[in-house]
């Protein structure tokens, strides 16, 4: 086995890892920087982000109304010191994407134009058309290739952290080319590898999004916060699941059940299909298991209807979702209502980080969806997850920066990287046993989705943490029908569904914890809000018998929890 050193080692090459990148190389041109991605950098799922990045750009917004839009959409879990800071950085952000020459949608006068947002009280998202995603990784991406100092290894899977004494020394990683695996020694690692929604059947997620770089840190020991608050999108096509973007609403776009009746004014009769994303996934589910959903092919569905708004401005507004709703969805929204439901769209939760972006292991930093830093709370306000990339990506890189010009490398325990060769390619690939990957994986996302979704019962929660601790037994008996090494996807997904059986399993535990309901964590056997016991982060560390939990303040700064209507 090789053992490859950089001074700063990046894991994911999304909107959070590559704007890492780019700051940490930028800050020294003698740091040298290395991007480990599963997927080449362009295929990371942020190209799938559609509708916009919120900063307060204009007169008449300002940086107290974001944040406290973000607060109040957070269901006032967010520590607020974080969410001011982000505000703060947001614009600064963009405009910089704008002279690495980021292709936005312009007002007639030139300037980059922005849209409303669910959540949102002042149009701030800045967009191009519906594939804001797609422009921001491929500005950064062209931006991150031309600096001499940042070293890209894609296709290339990690599969172990090292962290001895509370300090991270280096990782494991497979060259999928190869299906060797190799050591990387880091002074500074981030972990930026994205979100893990695709535990759930129904999400707007890429196939590679499983969470990977959460299970690793947190066998290591490094704690994940508030996991029980999984976002879900209102708008998921039916039947694929794909993002139909909220700019779609912003752009004026209604939503209506099976009476062609816009069922938002009963649940918020100010903001309609403007609220914030949890309670609009909740008047939908409502809606359909009050028999209120249209009837399909793929069972009740609420329709988006777009059709007012004319086919020029879906063609120049929102030209993917209409080209995504023919090809996927089987209508054009210019004649019919796009089928839609709500799908698992994002983790609010994920590995504990303060705003420094720095974890609980000396050197080790999370940035983008994999992190939680508690910006979000219980509940993320559509634009602000690609604004959370670009603003902590550049932290993050920052501060590893500084952190290994101040550091040196470790050495890397031989015994470590031999016990985790075994564990991959004689334990996982070597196993002969009966199970398959894709049925676990399939039972699994199927359970999540029937008991962990957007309404749960403490009953329900019990009943899936069983099931996945039965699944778990279960992949110990799992085999991988290929037994090469090069390109071996079997191999790849049978280290996706073990690191998601872990996820999956915390997301219950909390769930199953936090006895009240807040922002996306909606509890039908505890309706209500509770300050008084709950309005704290949950963080789970690792035990071999499941995750162990404790807790830590939220932090509160100018804005005390108030009522939460729209
Ligand atoms: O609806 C969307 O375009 C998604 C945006 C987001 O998750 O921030």
């Amino acid at each position: 086995m090789e053992v490859l050193a950089h001074d700063i080692v990046i894991v994911g090459a999304g909107i959070a890892g590559l704007r890492a990148a780019i700051a940490a190389a930028e800050t020294n041109k003698k740091i040298d920087v290395a991007v480990i991605s599963k997927v080449y950098s362009v295929r990371s799922h942020s190209v799938c982000a559609q509708g916009g990045t919120a900063a307060v750009m204009r007169e008449g917004d300002s940086h107290d109304l974001h944040a406290w839009d973000t607060v109040k959409g957070a269901d006032f879990l967010s520590d607020q010191d974080v969410v001011e800071f982000f505000v703060e950085r947001s614009p600064k952000e963009l405009v910089t994407l704008e002279h690495w020459g980021c292709p936005w949608s312009r007002t007639p006068e030139g300037k980059m134009d922005q849209r409303p947002f669910g959540g949102h009280s002042f149009p701030r998202a800045c967009f191009a058309a519906d594939m804001t995603g797609l422009v921001e990784m491929h500005t950064l991406h062209g931006r991150a290739i031309v600096q001499k100092n940042i070293t890209f290894y894609d296709e290339w899977f990690i599969t172990s952290i090292i962290i001895e004494d509370n300090v991270v020394k280096g990782l494991t990683a497979i060259d999928l080319k190869t299906g060797e695996m190799h050591a990387f020694r880091g002074k500074a690692i981030i972990m930026a590898t994205g979100g893990y929604a695709r535990i759930y059947e129904f999400t707007t997620f890429s196939h590679t999004s499983t969470g990977d770089g959460m299970t690793i840190v947190y066998r290591a020991g490094v704690p994940l916060k508030d996991m029980e608050f999984v976002q879900f999108h209102p708008t998921g096509l039916v039947p694929p699941g794909i993002l139909i973007t909220g700019g779609a609403r912003g752009e004026g776009g209604y939503l209506i059940n099976a009476e062609g009746k816009r069922f938002m004014k009963h649940y918020a009769p100010e903001k309609m299909e403007l609220a914030p994303r949890d309670i609009v996934a909740r008047a939908e589910t409502t809606e359909l298991q009050g028999g209120r959903g249209l009837e399909g092919p793929y069972g009740p569905y609420i329709g988006l209807d777009l059709r007012h708004l004319g086919e020029d401005k879906i063609n120049e507004r929102l030209p993917l979702i209409r080209d995504v709703a023919i090809k996927l969805g089987g209508v054009d929204p210019v004649d019919e209502p796009i089928p839609i439901k709500p799908a698992a769209h994002y983790s609010m939760g994920g590995i504990h980080a303060n705003v420094k972006t720095e974890t609980s292991a000396s050197g080790l930093y999370a940035t983008g969806e994999c992190a939680c830093l508690s910006a979000h709370g219980a509940n993320r306000l559509g634009t602000n997850s690609t604004a959370g990339c670009l603003v902590f990506g550049t932290v993050a890189g920052e501060e590893a920066a500084k952190h290994a010009l101040s550091s040196t490398f470790r050495e890397l325990s031989k015994d470590a990287i031999m016990a985790e060769e075994s564990r991959v390619f004689d334990g996982i690939l070597g196993s002969e046993g009966d199970e398959r990957v894709p049925v676990i994986r399939d039972e699994m996302r199927r359970l999540m989705k029937e008991k962990a979704w957007v309404y749960r019962t403490g009953d329900e929660l019990e009943s899936a943490l069983k099931e996945i601790r039965g699944l778990k037994k279960r992949f110990r008996n799992v085999r991988v029908e290929d037994k090469g090494r090069s390109f071996n996807t079997g191999l790849v997904e049978a280290l996706q569904l073990d690191f998601t059986l872990d996820l999956a399993e915390v997301t219950v535990t909390c769930a199953l914890d936090r006895t009240e309901s807040r922002g996306a964590h909606s509890r039908l056997d505890h309706t209500k809000r509770d300050d008084e016991n709950w309005l704290k982060h949950i963080l789970a560390y690792y035990s071999k018998n499941g995750p162990r939990l404790e807790y830590i303040p939220v932090t509160v700064t100018k804005w005390p929890p108030t009522k939460r209507a729209y």
